[in-house]
């Protein structure tokens, strides 16, 4: 009996033991935790679990953090309710990748009311609403479609072929989100300049490989001349490749389609590498490290920038090497 009860008490002392160091982190006592609540869009593409993955990383409890992670499974709907109970569990802060610019002014509201700093990262939200957050970070959608539109102009005018009639399918992101505001706009905007340029389709993909894939097969059963595809993520321009291949069409950039994609993944860059998207321009999705800076810069009470624009580039199938694909880090 004696030897039953020391071993209950040594359990006891051991339990107790663990209790202290589950409050004790690295240093940080839970009650020091930066709790942060992160409404993330979904996992519709392999950037966007690249970018949940660098959130993760970076608001560790190592790190000083406690987060909360919510999935919205692109539903507007389900982003604004996982809002509400951040502010509701009183949040240090809110961070939330907006699935399309408009419809956040109310829940906005509701976290200013409640004295909540809410960071929007990767998607912006319309203007007119910008006192209602603390800052963005992500990219200039419109910037990145600029430069896919002026590789073409130069691309078609080194092949001698820039007064040639041009035939363009473009396969646009989820409607309404700013990567498809932004893309499609440099987009048409070069159409309006260019009298040769035609928009022979213009179907949504949603972001997926999967819906480009159906819109893509679609478009061919109508017409299969085509000269560019410019496609709004990587996943779209898998898809339609895909479906172009099946058609019988080459998508070599150099003498066949010319694909053009977004986001530089690593699986849309080996499609580079192997000539079937003629250009990828990178869309960065490391943004926890940036984000990890500024919520730190609000926890002191320091002014932080309202807007951060990440810094990106762009590979095309003339110049990309295997070794510029393995440096990369998704
Ligand atoms: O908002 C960034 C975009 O969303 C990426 O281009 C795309 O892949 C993602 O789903």
């Amino acid at each position: 009996m004696k030897k039953l009860f020391v071993m209950a008490l040594c359990l006891l002392v051991l339990l107790g033991g663990c209790t202290q160091d589950s409050q004790q982190v690295s240093g940080v006592s839970e009650e020091d935790l930066i709790v942060v609540g992160f409404s993330q869009v979904g996992a519709e593409s392999e950037w966007r679990v690249a970018n949940t993955e660098s959130i993760k990383a970076a608001l560790t409890e190592d790190n000083g953090y406690e987060l909360i992670y919510e999935d919205a499974r692109q539903e507007q709907e389900n982003q604004i309710r996982a809002i509400r109970t951040f502010i509701q569990r009183g949040v240090d802060c809110i961070v939330f990748s907006p699935i399309v610019e408009t419809g956040w002014n109310s829940i906005l509201q509701e976290a200013k009311q409640a004295n909540i700093p809410v960071i929007v990262i990767d998607r912006y939200i319309e203007p007119g609403v910008e006192g209602l957050y603390t800052a963005y970070i992500g990219s200039d959608f419109y910037q990145e479609g600029e430069k896919a539109v002026q590789w073409l102009e130069e691309h078609l005018e080194k092949q001698g072929r820039d007064k040639e009639h041009l035939r363009i399918v473009h396969i646009q992101g989820t409607l309404g989100s700013s990567p498809q505001i932004g893309r499609t706009s440099a987009l048409e905007k070069a159409i309006e300049r260019h009298a040769n340029w035609e928009l022979v389709a213009q179907e949504c993909g949603d972001f997926t490989r999967a819906k480009a894939y159906e819109v893509m097969s679609a478009i061919l059963q109508k017409t299969t001349d085509i000269d560019v595809v410019y496609c709004e993520n990587d996943g779209e321009a898998l898809g339609a490749i895909d479906a172009m291949e099946e058609a019988g069409l080459n998508c070599h950039g150099s003498d066949g389609v010319i694909v053009i994609s977004f986001d530089a993944t690593r699986m849309g860059l080996e499609y580079c590498l192997e000539g079937k998207i003629a250009l990828d321009v990178e869309c960065n999705p490391l943004q926890g490290p940036y984000l990890d800076k500024i919520i730190k810069q609000l926890q002191k009470g320091e002014p932080v920038e309202p807007i951060t624009y990440i810094e990106e580039t762009q590979f095309d199938c003339f110049t990309i090497t295997q070794e510029m694909i393995d440096g990369r880090d998704y």
